[in-house]
């Protein structure tokens, strides 16, 4: 979908957009002879203006009959938030709707440079749709909508979009198509070659390590959740130097099970096909750095995806096995569905080593247990420093990627003791999130500032919002991107 910036509405056919703020009405102004009709028609639809709240209709547009989206921001003060929503809801509501243009026209409405851009922002990421297996979609059921055209907005914000907000559509989509992709087709040889072709272009380096270049550096912690499976597992490593030479390095570390059938510790069968997803941490970090990229951060960025398939079999790990990280630290592995962390392990330790980054963020879909705390409105965030876990919260915030802070304690961390290796994989069922958090932890050098972002509940959606439909969200792309805007590019 194409996106334009103008100051006029254009000729010929296209649905019209207008923005009505709660029960200010005076958007309306811009139909003419029509708006008393119109404002009718909303008034007997109990059209009440709330955010993302919508109203079709036609109206005659001087001689033509036009189709008209009324789209509600509420009566709050408006901002990027709700731009996006009015972006988003334009989208959702106008994509296999007939018309080919869309023009939100605002018009008049205050919308600065940046709200305007996070208008197509918004539209841009409720567009996105993965139709690649549907070969018997219905012509009602394809989509119509071509471009969308955001009308009166102040002096640059296409400039803005092209710059800020573009790369994060590009960055979100990326993520949600790894995601979306089933694990037949997503493995992590060729989620690294999804990426690669993704990436070219960006200036952002890639680097890969196989199972033998892993066996070297003594992964055993990672390698023992891959030996059950066929594929064989990878470490993905993208740099992005855009910040001062020899400047601070900042990490971003993913948790990338491709698929997670919980190995001998094998889940139920019922919803296991959702363990596509186990990758969403991996496809974050993926999706982030390419935005980042794209919009060229001035900031020293790594990104680490430990890429692994968790299967029984033959050569499976068992429960009790005990495998040898490459920080040198021995884990008893009671239960082989606590996998990411394993990976999530070696990956860190990599990290540290290769590349002495200051702070270090990993994302991962790690517990169920953080779906009992948070649902699916909150990932959980865990740190070791107050300063990052505030930035973190903010950029949570600001980008709507939220994110609620859970504690870590020492009486936690005994609770992973073995009485045969340095430390076991799983504690007891009670604060399942906090005792993995734990285990990650113990692998964090001292001095690193470290956050841990357990986002089980957010990479997949079974119901639609304002900027993504149900399926993939991208969770972790806008959250990683508006950090490294607010703390690194300051
Ligand atoms: N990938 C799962 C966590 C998960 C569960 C993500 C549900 C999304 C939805 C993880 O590898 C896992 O299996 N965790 C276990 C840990 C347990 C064995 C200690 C869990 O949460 O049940
Ligand atoms: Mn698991
Ligand atoms: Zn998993």
């Amino acid at each position: 979908m194409q996106i334009r910036f103008s100051d006029s509405r254009p000729t010929g056919d296209y649905a019209l957009v207008l923005p009505v703020a709660g029960k200010d009405r005076s958007a309306l102004n811009a139909l003419g002879a029509a708006k008393e009709s119109v404002s009718a028609a909303l008034d007997r639809s109990r059209f009440d203006g709330d955010a993302s709240s919508s109203s079709e209709q036609f109206f005659d547009d001087q001689g033509t009959i036009r189709r008209l989206l009324v789209v509600g921001t509420g009566s709050g003060t408006g901002g990027g938030d709700a731009a996006e929503k009015l972006g988003g809801t334009a989208a959702a509501k106008l994509q296999t709707a007939g018309d080919k243009t869309a023009v939100i026209d605002v018009s008049g409405r205050g919308y600065d440079a940046d709200a305007a851009a996070r208008v197509a922002l918004g539209a841009a990421l409720r567009s996105w749709r993965y139709d690649r297996y549907r070969t018997k979609l219905k012509d009602n059921q394809k989509p119509t909508l071509e471009e969308v055209v955001i009308v009166g907005g102040a002096a640059g914000a296409a400039e803005r979009y092209e710059q800020r907000w573009a790369p994060v559509a590009q960055g979100v989509a990326l993520t949600r198509e790894l995601v979306t992709e089933p694990a037949n087709i997503i493995y992590p040889e060729t989620f690294v070659e999804r990426v690669r072709e993704s990436v070219e272009g960006t200036g952002l380096e890639v680097e890969v390590l196989d199972r033998s270049a892993m066996e070297q550096l003594g992964m055993g912690a990672l390698l023992g959740v891959a030996q059950g499976s066929v594929r064989e597992g990878r470490l993905l490593i993208l740099k992005w130097n855009g910040g001062s030479n020899g400047g601070q390095t900042t990490a971003f570390v993913g948790k990338g099970v491709t698929f997670d059938t919980g190995g001998i510790s094998i889940k139920p069968a019922a919803g296991m096909e959702a363990m596509k997803w186990d990758m969403g941490g991996a496809g974050a970090v993926v999706g982030a750095i390419k935005a980042i990229a794209l919009r060229k951060a001035k900031a020293n960025i790594v990104g680490i995806c430990g890429l692994v398939e968790n299967m029984p079999g033959g050569n499976a790990q068992r429960p009790g096995d005990v495998v040898t990280s490459m920080s040198g630290q021995t884990v008893e592995v009671i239960n082989t569905d606590a996998e990411g962390r394993l990976v999530l392990a070696d990956a860190l330790t990599y990290v540290q080593r290769n590349f002495n980054p200051s702070t270090i963020i990993d994302l991962a879909t790690l517990t169920g247990a953080i779906l009992i705390s948070l649902g699916h409105e909150w990932a959980g965030l865990f740190s070791n420093n107050e300063e990052l876990a505030g930035k973190i919260q903010q950029a949570g915030e600001e980008s709507g990627d939220k994110v609620w802070r859970m504690p870590l304690a020492e009486s936690f961390d005994r609770l992973i003791d073995s009485p045969i290796a340095d430390m076991k994989n799983v504690g007891p069922r009670e604060g399942g999130s906090i005792t993995a958090a734990q285990f990650i932890q113990r692998f964090v050098d001292n001095g690193v500032k470290w956050a841990h972002i357990d986002m089980a509940g957010k990479a997949w959606s079974d119901k639609s919002a304002s900027t993504y439909d149900k399926g993939a969200t991208g969770f972790g792309v806008r959250l990683l991107d508006q950090y490294v805007a607010d703390v690194l590019e300051r």
